[in-house]
């Protein structure tokens, strides 16, 4: 690793734990005027608001904008549904996407990293972002799913689109969120009609793939309609790869920052998984979860009216000193690592076995290729609006081969 006097720059990340921090002074539960919502900072509120989907609902479909091209997208993407519903959909998903197929994913998962590395075999500097951390989960779920990876390019103008978060500030509020929603409904019109025509050929000619599968599944008889695979296909597609993309950012902006880290992950790789549930809970990419509540509620004393947005915030409950020793000091070896970065309840991350499979391996093979791993330059670095994701846009890397 590189050290010089840019790594002790104020990062927006850093920003973000000040803030993380300073809210647990208003622990448990405040109300912010300017967001228009209660806003849960610790860990038990958090944990006790996803666990309770009768009461803090998950469905904003009376408050989002209700153009066609919405209604499409939300009928498949059960993270926006409540139970029933959301169980139906969860269940019939959850046929196709096994921890079978996905613990089958290993070996391939290897080849795409080793085929991105090889891509940059002869360069001591590259953008960590366009070289691995975009590329290899957006082709692993395209694979999965039967969609031509060779189209990544476009999901990535479509991710840029859906989560830049341009429109947004850094506490957005209701308004900000009906501009933005309608901003990227082009967007979501534009995948919606990619992804139907990608069913429709699946339903001509059903492959190996997850779609195919997800037409054939059935509970109680009953199958998806093709508009609700197209949500779920959507919602995997993007959400399945952001997400990803910065856990393996944050992983090196984070093991860069903490001296010590690579070198005691080199002596010891068998570290690495607990190392990256630290990086999870040090840095979630969705850092802040809304809800909406269904009926008068008291939480942690607090009395909320029925019909109030809540946010609960992970990323502050996740540095809560009753739920973690030393909060603020980011420990690769922590254990146990209770972290909510991946949520809690029903709708618990769908492809978190997934995420975590790809970091595991893409972490490894950074490490036996390279005996330096550094950030040159935290002012070449660029990153994501934190209200919507937190992580890395571009991450130029330095490096020294073995
Ligand atoms: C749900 C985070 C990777 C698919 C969630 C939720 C969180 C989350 C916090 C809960 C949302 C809520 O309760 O409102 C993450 C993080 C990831 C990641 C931090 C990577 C580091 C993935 C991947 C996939 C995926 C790789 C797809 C293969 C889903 C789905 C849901 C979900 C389908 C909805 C589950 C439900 O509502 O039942 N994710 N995710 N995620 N995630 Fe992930």
């Amino acid at each position: 690793m590189t050290g010089n006097a840019s790594k002790e720059a104020h990062l927006p990340f850093d920003a973000l734990s000040d803030r993380w921090k300073s809210l647990r002074a208003r622990r448990p539960i405040h109300y912010d005027e300017r967001q228009g919502a209660w806003q849960a900072v610790d860990y038990r509120s958090v944990s006790a608001i996803l666990a309770d989907p009768a009461t803090y609902s998950s469905d904003f479909s009376s408050v989002g904008p209700t153009q066609e091209d919405f209604e499409v997208f939300r009928k498949g993407n059960f993270v926006g549904m409540d139970p029933p519903e959301h169980r139906e959909l969860r269940t019939l998903v959850s046929q196709a996407f096994t921890p079978r197929v996905v613990n089958g994913l290993g070996p391939r998962i290897e080849t795409v990293c080793g085929r991105l590395l090889d891509d940059v075999a002869d360069r001591d500097r590259f953008d960590l972002v366009d070289s691995l951390a975009y590329p290899l989960p957006i082709i692993v779920i395209a694979e999965l799913l039967g969609i031509p990876a060779s189209d990544h390019t476009l999901f990535q103008e479509w991710a840029a689109t859906l989560f830049g978060g341009d429109e947004l500030g850094e506490a957005p509020g209701m308004d900000d969120l009906e501009r933005a929603l309608n901003a990227i409904a082009p967007t979501v019109r534009e995948m919606n009609g990619y992804v139907l025509d990608h069913i429709r050929r699946c339903r001509e000619r059903p492959g190996d793939d997850l779609t195919s599968k997800l037409l054939a599944a059935e509970v109680d008889g009953v199958r998806l309609e093709d508009q609700e695979i197209v949500g779920f296909v959507a919602l995997l597609l993007v959400a399945g790869h952001i997400t990803t993309t910065a856990l393996l950012g944050n992983a090196v902006v984070t093991f860069d920052r903490h001296p010590g880290t690579l070198s005691a992950l080199r002596a010891d790789p068998d570290l690495l998984p607990d190392a990256v549930e630290e990086v999870l809970r040090w840095l979630p990419p969705f850092a802040e979860l809304g809800r909406r509540t269904t009926r008068d509620v008291v939480i942690g004393e607090q009395e909320i009216p029925a019909g109030s947005m809540v946010v609960a915030h992970l990323g502050a409950a996740n540095r809560d000193p009753e739920r973690f020793g030393a909060p603020d000091v980011f420990d690769p070896a922590r254990r146990p690592n209770p972290h909510l970065t991946f949520g809690h309840g029903i709708h618990f991350c769908f492809g978190a076995p997934l995420a975590r499979l790809e970091a595991r391996i893409a972490l490894r093979m950074l490490l036996e290729r390279f005996s330096g791993l550094g950030v040159p330059a935290y002012a070449d670095v660029t990153f994501q609006n934190p209200a919507v994701i937190v992580g890395v846009r571009h991450l130029p890397v330095d490096v020294t081969r073995r």
